[in-house]
C-alpha cells in the first residue's frame, strides 16, 4: 500500500480543484469551436483561471514555498522549496476539443524534484511520484517498460513551433530516427503526459528539445521512480540546463542516443 506524504496530497487536492474549472472550461470549448470567434481567447483565460486556483490552493497550504508557473511567473518566498506549474499542458489539444491534455506540478527540494503530478482530468488518470516511493497511477504502482530492443518499441515526440531554425532541426531527427528505426513515432501534443506514459510503460522512450522546465519537472520525478531513465540526448544529467530531453525504460536508453547521434 502506498503512503502519500503530505506533500503529495496537498498536490493531488490542488489537482482534483483545478481539474473542476478545466473539465467545465473543456466542455465549453465544443460551443466555441463554432463561433466566428473561435476559442483562443477563452482559452487564454481559462489557462489563467485553472493557474490562479492552483497557486491559492498551494500557498494555502504551503505559504513559504516559491513558485515557478509557466503564466505567472515567479513567486519568491523560500528558495529551497519550490512549486513548478504547468495549469494546462496540452494547449493545443485543449484549444480544438481534442481531450488530450494535463495538469503538470514539480516539487522542488534544493534544486533536486521531490515530488511530481500528471493529473489528465478528462480520463481521471492521476501519475504521482515522490522520491524513494515509487510512481503510482490512481494508485496502483507504474514502471516503465521491459522492452530491451528499439525495434519492438514505441517511442513519443513532440516538436517546437516557434523558432525556425530549431523546427527544422526538430523534422531533421524525426526523420532520422523515422529511417533508421523502423518503428512508429507520435505526436500527442502534451510533454507531460508522455513522461507519465513512459513512466507507466505505455511509450517506451520519449525524445523532445527545447521543452521549459514547467513541462518536464513532474515528468522526471514520475520516470526516475518507475525505473527510468531521464538524460540530455549524450545520456548526461544537463537535461535542465539544455531543456532538451531523452526519457526511456532502462533498455534502450543507450540505442536511442546512438540513433539521435
Ligand atoms: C507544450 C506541450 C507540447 C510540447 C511543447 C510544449 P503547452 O506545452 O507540452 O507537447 O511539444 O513543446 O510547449 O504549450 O501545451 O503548455
Ligand atoms: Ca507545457
Ligand atoms: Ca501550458
Amino acid at each position: 500500500m502506498k503512503l502519500s506524504s503530505a506533500n503529495i496530497n496537498v498536490m493531488v487536492k490542488t489537482c482534483r480543484r483545478a481539474a473542476k474549472i478545466l473539465i467545465r472550461d473543456f466542455g465549453e470549448i465544443e460551443n466555441l469551436q463554432v463561433s466566428v470567434k473561435g476559442p483562443g481567447d477563452f482559452v487564454t483565460a481559462s489557462d489563467k483561471r485553472v493557474e490562479k486556483i492552483i497557486i491559492e490552493e498551494l500557498l494555502k497550504a504551503r505559504p513559504n514555498y516559491s513558485i515557478l508557473s509557466e503564466e505567472a511567473g515567479r513567486i519568491s518566498n523560500d528558495e529551497s522549496f519550490k512549486w513548478i506549474i504547468d495549469p494546462i499542458d496540452g494547449t493545443s489539444n485543449f484549444l480544438h476539443g481534442i481531450p488530450h491534455f494535463a495538469i503538470s506540478i514539480g516539487l522542488e527540494h534544493n534544486k533536486e524534484i521531490i515530488c511530481g503530478i500528471v493529473y489528465d482530468p478528462i480520463k481521471d488518470e492521476m501519475f504521482t511520484a515522490e522520491k524513494g516511493n515509487g510512481s503510482y497511477l490512481n494508485n496502483q504502482r507504474i514502471r516503465v517498460s521491459s522492452r530491451s530492443k528499439l525495434k519492438d518499441c514505441l517511442i513519443v515526440t513532440g516538436g517546437p513551433r516557434r523558432n525556425l531554425k530549431e523546427r527544422d532541426l526538430a523534422l531533421k531527427e524525426y526523420d532520422k530516427f523515422s529511417s533508421s528505426v523502423d518503428i512508429p513515432v507520435r505526436k500527442m501534443g502534451s510533454a507531460s503526459l508522455d513522461m507519465a506514459y513512459v513512466a507507466a510503460g505505455r511509450f517506451d522512450g520519449m525524445w523532445q528539445r527545447n521543452l521549459n522546465y514547467w513541462d518536464i519537472a513532474a515528468g522526471i520525478i514520475l520516470i526516475k521512480e518507475a525505473g527510468g531513465f531521464v538524460t540530455d540526448f549524450n545520456g548526461n544529467d544537463a537535461y535542465i540546463e539544455k531543456k532538451t530531453i531523452l526519457a526511456t525504460n532502462s533498455g534502450i536508453n543507450k540505442e536511442m542516443i546512438e540513433v539521435l547521434k
